[in-house]
């Protein structure tokens, strides 16, 4: 089954489940949206006028800040524009295109929608220009190739590229052109998960599931393992062995929360109140996943040394399970 036809799936279902059939939606995993749609979306997103101006290395910062990056049809022709391409390519489809490196059923653009475009959704804009930083998880200054290959190793529960090879430089270079114009060390609206507010209780199990079953099992499945055509991922996995592993970004619940309030429902994001995407979030990473790579051999002594943050529910015990210690499933 082809790009195209993932999109129309999930159109069809969209308009089924009443979520509306119009244009608003954005179809997953396109990657070819108009230049129009694409360019100004990350407007749109913060509802201002879209004021980025066509061409390469003419994107400017509108007032209050909002970042458009370069469309589409920018990406130069020649060899630079192919390697490019080919980063749009492992980023939109990165089993089908750089499958050995991959450990589960998800591709970058599961969590970095719209081609890695979008505001609120970790767009690639927004993380290019702040690199090289100091990361606590792995206790040095990591360059941008190095974040990618903990995409690789924890987001995709894979084995990390190596770094000067052909696809980290494919990936680099997507992203450098999709930041053409915008500042350097510069915190950009929109980059990231708007993260920060956490909600007035404790987030909820019970309330989380309730969430769960009445916004998002229609699409990921009432287990949480997304739904499959033809081997390949219409809905992603929310947990299970083919989903992100526990030693990923999104297994904390601040950007689990973040994500999902932001995001999903999928075309009804910011629809769901701060409680309800934690509860959610709670829910949803409460369930088993892929083993950390770093673990020790023990999931107290893993907690200890890499999970001691009350964002994560790695080795603690949950409903009389003790999350970490048993398979994913
Ligand atoms: C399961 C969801 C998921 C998948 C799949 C995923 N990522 Fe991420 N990614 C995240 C989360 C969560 C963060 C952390 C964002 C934050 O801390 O604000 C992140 C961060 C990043 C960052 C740094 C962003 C920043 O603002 O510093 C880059 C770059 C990135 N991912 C690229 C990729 C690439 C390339 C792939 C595919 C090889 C990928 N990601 C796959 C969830 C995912
Ligand atoms: C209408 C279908 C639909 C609904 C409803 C929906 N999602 Fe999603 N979700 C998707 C699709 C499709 C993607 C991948 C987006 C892409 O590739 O552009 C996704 C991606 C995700 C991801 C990141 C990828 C992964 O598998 O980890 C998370 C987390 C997520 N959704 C959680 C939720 C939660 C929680 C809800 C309910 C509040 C929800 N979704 C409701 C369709 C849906």
């Amino acid at each position: 089954m082809n790009v195209s036809r993932a999109a129309l799936l999930v159109s069809a279902l969209l308009c089924l489940v009443g979520a509306g059939c119009d244009s608003d939606i954005r179809a997953p995993r396109t990657g070819s949206a108009s230049p129009e749609s694409a360019g100004a979306s990350a407007d749109q997103k913060d509802g201002a006028t879209g004021a980025g101006v066509p061409g390469v290395g003419m994107n400017v910062l509108a007032a209050g800040g909002d970042f458009s990056p370069p469309s589409e049809d920018d990406i130069p022709d020649g060899p630079f524009g192919d390697v490019i391409r080919r980063g749009r390519d492992i980023f939109l489809d990165t089993p089908a295109n750089a499958g050995e490196f991959v450990g589960n059923g998800l591709s970058c653009v599961n969590c970095h929608m719209d081609a890695g475009r979008v505001a609120d959704a970790a767009p690639l804009w927004g993380a290019y220009g702040l690199y090289p930083v100091y990361r606590s998880k792995n206790g040095r200054v990591n360059n941008f190739e190095e974040r990618l290959q903990g995409c690789f190793e924890y987001s995709m529960n894979g084995r990390a590229p190596e770094r000067g090879g052909e696809v980290l430089t494919a990936l680099e270079s997507y992203a450098f052109w999709m930041a053409t114009g915008a500042p350097v060390g510069v915190k950009l609206k929109g980059a990231g998960y708007p993260k920060g507010e956490t909600p007035g209780l404790e987030p909820d199990l019970v309330r989380g599931k309730q969430v769960f079953d009445d916004n998002c099992a229609l699409c990921h499945g009432a287990d949480g393992q997304g739904q499959q055509v033809a081997g390949r991922n219409v809905f992603p996995p929310l947990w299970g062995p083919q989903s992100y592993n526990w030693g990923a970004g999104m297994h904390s619940l601040d950007n689990a929360a973040a994500f999902i309030r932001a995001n999903m429902p999928l075309g009804r994001g910011g629809t769901l109140d701060l409680q309800q995407s934690w509860d959610v979030a709670m829910f949803m990473n409460s369930h088993e996943r892929p083993q950390d790579p770093r673990f020790t051999g023990d999931v107290i002594e893993t907690r200890a040394k890499f999970h001691d943050d009350p964002n994560s529910l790695y080795g603690r015990e949950i409903g009389g399970r003790l999350l970490g210690s048993e398979p994913a499933r």
